[in-house]
């Protein structure tokens, strides 16, 4: 039986992470792994903080902490964030783990062994007031190219041109604003990229038609470019430090053992139940795993080229990305999010307004996918309204309440089937097996129209056959449209709990018979008679609640949307 090992980005532990986060590669992650699982697959679903680099340490030192509690403390609140959200991750793990290193040393000592790292002496900007170097984006200037005064040294914001540091007209230190800035020369490790591009090539070609075309366009892309060589070492303080004569006080940069932190988490994972479980089964069993990745765009060149270079790289039989599914972004109000500005909504407000499940099913009906796209209130507001209250929360509520008053809190029996039935089991069938492909393909706003026409499917149903009115003329009818409706419930949470699990489970909860979340693998005209006949069922207050007027102008001025 094939294994899916299913990954997501690793979030940077410093700085908190807000709806743009949570649809880049968290949420849709989660879906997938809660849909599979429901199909019965055998998944690892795997994510972690991604713990090193120069934020982690300014973050630290702004906090006045060490950096390894300063690391420690966030990531406590990534994990709990993400549990508020119900994300089911197998294990949430750190990159700055001892598994990690392990890891990295192995690969490291491999490329090594293959000739595939060499050394380099480069000219690195130190700061002599911060007492330390300073990467690209560290450093800050007027562009040269169009006078803008906050220019970065790695790109200009204002002009979008790629920079360097000594570019900078007036540099100084982003850290302490000093501008007692030298430039020293430093030794460091680069991985030999342009020795792999071939194999790579004919490997990322065998991926048309099969990664998305964001995905692989980015591959091309830099393919055409011809691949430079990547630094992999940095003059800092906090990171693994480089197992190689010369190289003392200087780490692994953290875009090398953030990707390897997928297998060292995976290795966290399993050295909790050592019997049991074990990494190698799914990091060097290539042959038997898929291994599907979620992330933002701008990561799709670590995981298209450099991360598979870097496995490829040790001549070992590490597991590669099968699929990938990168994420344009989710901007607010036309803007970016910004925690500092208090602009935009950050998952512990988030979580404070509303049920992680409104969140979660907005933002995979509105995933970025084809573009970047926007969160505003109105939408947010107008989905859960409509979507959620009208369509399928009203048929619960009606469902339910019509069965109690006309034949008590039993499911009533099941009798004569009309063509109204036969009808909606096909319309069913169809939509069904629709909404299971877009799933497999990871196409989520298709999936989700899916979705909601499925529920859509129970109102006209209810529509057509009018069982208000059944019930005056004939009982046994009156028990089969109602029968069905209660099963339309119970089959509406099977295929919302990937999205919605917490209100899946509710649904589902309402019927007394012991039931868990399984993919529905049957024809209609039989799944839909599957509860029994008599079977208790609660009454339940309503799933959802609607966004009023006045809650929606507090939470525009609140969150800052008009600004
Ligand atoms: O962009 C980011 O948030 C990175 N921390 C993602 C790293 S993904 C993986 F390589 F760890
Ligand atoms: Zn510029």
């Amino acid at each position: 039986m094939k294994k899916y090992l299913i990954t997501s980005a690793l979030p940077y532990v410093n700085g908190l992470p807000h709806l743009g986060h949570l649809i880049g590669c968290l949420l849709p992650s989660d879906v997938y792994a809660r849909f599979l699982r429901q199909k019965g697959e055998n998944v690892l679903y795997i994510c972690g903080t991604d713990e090193h680099g120069t934020p982690s340490e300014v973050g630290a030192a702004k906090e006045n902490m060490p950096v390894e509690d300063y690391c420690t403390k966030y990531h406590n609140l990534h994990a709990e964030m993400y549990k508020g959200f119900n994300l089911s991750f197998d294990y949430f793990g750190r990159t700055c783990s001892e598994q990690n290193k392990e890891i990295v040393y192995r690969i490291f000592n491999e490329l090594d062994k293959n000739g595939l790292i060499s050394e380099k002496v480069t000219r690195q900007v130190y700061s002599v007031d911060d007492g330390r170097y300073l990467p690209d984006s560290y450093v800050m200037g007027t562009c040269p190219h169009c006078g803008y005064e906050k220019a970065k040294g790695d790109q200009c914001e204002n002009c979008t041109k790629v920079l360097d540091p000594i570019d900078l007209i007036k540099p100084r230190s982003v850290i302490s604003g000093s501008e007692n800035l030298e430039i020293r020369e430093t030794k460091h490790l680069f991985l030999q990229l342009p020795k792999l591009e071939k194999e790579l090539t004919e490997w990322i070609e065998t991926k048309k038609g099969i990664w998305p075309d964001i995905a692989y366009s980015i591959a091309q892309k830099w393919l055409k470019e011809g691949l430079q060589e990547r630094g992999i070492t940095r003059d800092l303080k906090w990171g693994f430090a480089v197992p190689k004569e010369g190289f003392d006080g200087k780490v692994f940069y953290v875009w090398f053992d953030a990707p390897i932190g997928y297998i060292g988490i995976t290795k966290q994972w399993a050295d909790e139940q050592p019997s049991q479980r074990c990494f190698e089964d799914w990091w060097l069993d290539k042959e038997n795993v898929i291994h599907t990745e979620f992330m933002g765009k701008d990561n799709i060149p670590f995981h298209t080229i450099t991360f598979p270079a870097t496995l490829r790289g040790t001549g070992e039989n590490w597991t590669e990305v099968s699929m990938l599914k990168g994420m344009n972004y989710l901007n607010f109000a036309g803007g970016k999010f910004s925690k500092s500005a208090h602009r935009g909504i950050f998952l512990d407000d988030a979580i404070k307004e509303f049920p992680a499940d409104y969140w979660r099913y907005w933002l995979i009906a509105n995933a970025p996918e084809s573009d970047d796209s926007n969160f505003s209130f109105d939408q947010f507001a107008t989905t859960v309204n409509k979507d959620l209250n009208d369509v399928l929360g009203n048929f619960i509520n009606r469902v339910l309440k019509m069965t109690v008053n006309n034949f008590g809190q039993n499911v009533p029996p099941m009798s004569v089937i009309t063509d109204s039935e036969k009808e909606l089991y096909s319309t069913l069938d169809t939509l069904i097996e629709t909404y299971t492909k877009h799933m497999h393909a990871l196409e989520f706003r298709k999936a989700m129209s899916a979705l909601r026409e499925i529920w859509v499917s129970g109102n006209n149903y209810l529509a057509k056959t009018e069982p208000w009115k059944v019930v005056k003329t004939d009982m046994d009818y009156a028990g089969t449209i109602l029968n069905t409706a209660l099963n339309l419930i119970r089959l509406y949470a099977q295929l919302s709990a990937p999205i919605m699990p917490q209100t899946a489970q509710q649904m589902l909860d309402l019927f007394e018979i012991s039931d868990e979340f399984v993919w529905p693998n049957l024809k209609m005209a039989d799944y839909l008679m599957k509860i029994p006949t008599g079977t208790p069922f609660k009454l339940s207050d309503p799933l959802f609640q609607k966004i009023m007027p006045d809650k929606l102008s507090e939470l525009k001025i609140t969150y800052k949307e008009d600004e």
